[in-house]
């Protein structure tokens, strides 16, 4: 047969177990009633549709012809740039326009943001830093870039975040590699619902500045598609970026938001990668190949999506009533997160620490895990060792027989 396919593409075969989980959960659902589908990571009320913000309802279904059909402006608008900087940083934003050169460049969603960035700060073959807990996804932005993984382990003993290791395997790659690329997916960690402390945040740019100071090139891809849903009081979960001041000149941060979990908006494909430098001519660069990127590789953004979140961002009545729905999400995820850790506990069962998020995760030493459970009918994402429950899509009744089923089998 004639080689159909480019060479650089002969080892591409989707194998997305989280979407074909989920495709076998509504397959399943269909034919029992009992059938509990923890993998879905979308948002959903308790009658099952998906949690729609109605200020966003509302300003979507009142755009004009311009604002919903053309095409979008490659940067954005000032009012979606501006406003995405704002929400981000929340009371660290001034601290950060004091300190930092920075760009906000529209993406497809936080994935295209992603996956730009691994194209565009890595050379061909060298390896991007990570906790061996991650979104499957990176590993396709990944190879689509022609950059591979390498991973540090995410806990020490006490299931704490495991600075010694990140530390080690920095200094390792950056030396081997001569450039080190770091993605850290934090606050409320999907799949696991860490979130780093403070300290372990100084300790992450203590090490990026140290390796830096060897004249390797460092860049942080921090990606904060749950931020919202941190289950601290809102200023908590923003509190992190005050480490952020001690950044050597040089290093670039990519901080990756997510119009998908933020704004509900997950079919629209909205995001953004926010660069920050104390360098201008690092941020330069970024905007550079960032907008180049946009433009070679899906052209622009959503249109509705950008000016949805732009309103919301700029109009104060659309904020306050944002924000109050925010949190009406942010405790119907709570209440769910709470019963089930109150049902691990009084049932033994050993999870993750979890502070927010979509999914709590639940070691497991039984290799057969997903099997046992989908024959108990109950669909989790198995990962390594772990499984991946998406308290996200679940109802708060399904939660107490989810751990009874979870403790017999794990
Ligand atoms: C950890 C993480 N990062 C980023 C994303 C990006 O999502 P999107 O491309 O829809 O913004 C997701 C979505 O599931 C995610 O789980």
């Amino acid at each position: 047969m004639k080689r159909i396919v480019g060479k650089h593409a002969e080892y591409k075969k989707l194998e997305s177990n989280i979407l074909q989980i989920s495709q076998e959960a509504k397959a399943a659902k269909k034919q029992f009633a009992d059938v509990i589908d923890a993998t879905v990571g979308m948002l959903h009320q308790e009658e099952g549709n998906v949690f729609k913000f109605q200020t966003v309802d509302e300003v979507l279904h009142n755009l004009s012809d311009s604002e919903t059909y053309h095409y979008a402006p490659v940067r954005g608008t000032k009012d979606f740039t501006e406003g995405v900087f704002n929400w981000v940083f929340g009371e660290n934003a001034e601290m950060i326009r004091k300190n930092f050169k920075y760009s906000v460049i529209p993406t497809t969603g936080g994935s295209g943001a992603i996956s730009n960035s691994f194209y565009n700060f890595n050379d061909f073959n060298q390896k991007v830093l990570l906790p061996n807990y991650y979104w499957s996804p990176y590993q396709n932005f990944a190879l689509e870039a022609n950059v591979d993984l390498k991973t540090f382990l995410m806990y020490d003993e006490n299931f704490k975040f495991n600075v010694t290791d990140f530390k080690e395997k920095a200094l390792e790659l950056a030396k081997e590699q001569n450039r080190l690329c770091v993605l850290l997916n934090d606050p409320s960690n999907n799949p696991t619902g860490l979130c780093m402390t403070k300290n372990d945040w100084h300790e992450v740019i203590n090490t990026l500045n140290e390796v830096n100071r060897l004249d390797i090139p460092v860049i942080l891809i921090h990606d904060i598609a749950y931020i919202d849903y941190q289950l601290k009081d809102n200023k908590y979960s923003r509190e992190i970026f005050e480490t952020y001041q001690n950044l050597d000149e040089d290093i670039l941060a990519i901080v990756v938001f997510s119009g998908s979990k933020t704004f509900s908006l997950y079919g629209f494909r909205v995001g953004a990668q926010i660069g920050l430098s104390k360098s201008q001519d690092v941020v330069d660069n970024f905007v550079r190949v960032g907008d180049y990127s946009v433009r070679g590789r899906f052209s622009s953004v959503s249109q509705p999506g950008i000016n949805i979140i732009g309103k919301i961002f700029t109009h104060n009545d659309f904020k306050k009533r944002f924000e109050n729905e925010m949190n009406t999400a942010r405790n119907l995820l709570k209440a769910r997160a709470n019963l089930f850790l109150e049902e691990a506990e009084k049932n033994n069962l050993e999870i993750l620490p979890y502070c927010g998020g979509f999914f709590i995760s639940v070691p497991t030493k039984n290799k057969n895990i997903f099997k046992d459970l989908v024959n108990d009918h109950v669909f989790v994402i198995p990962m390594q060792d772990i499984i991946r429950v998406a308290i996200s899509s679940l109802s708060i009744q399904d939660i107490p027989n989810l751990v009874k089923k979870i403790k017999k089998h794990i």
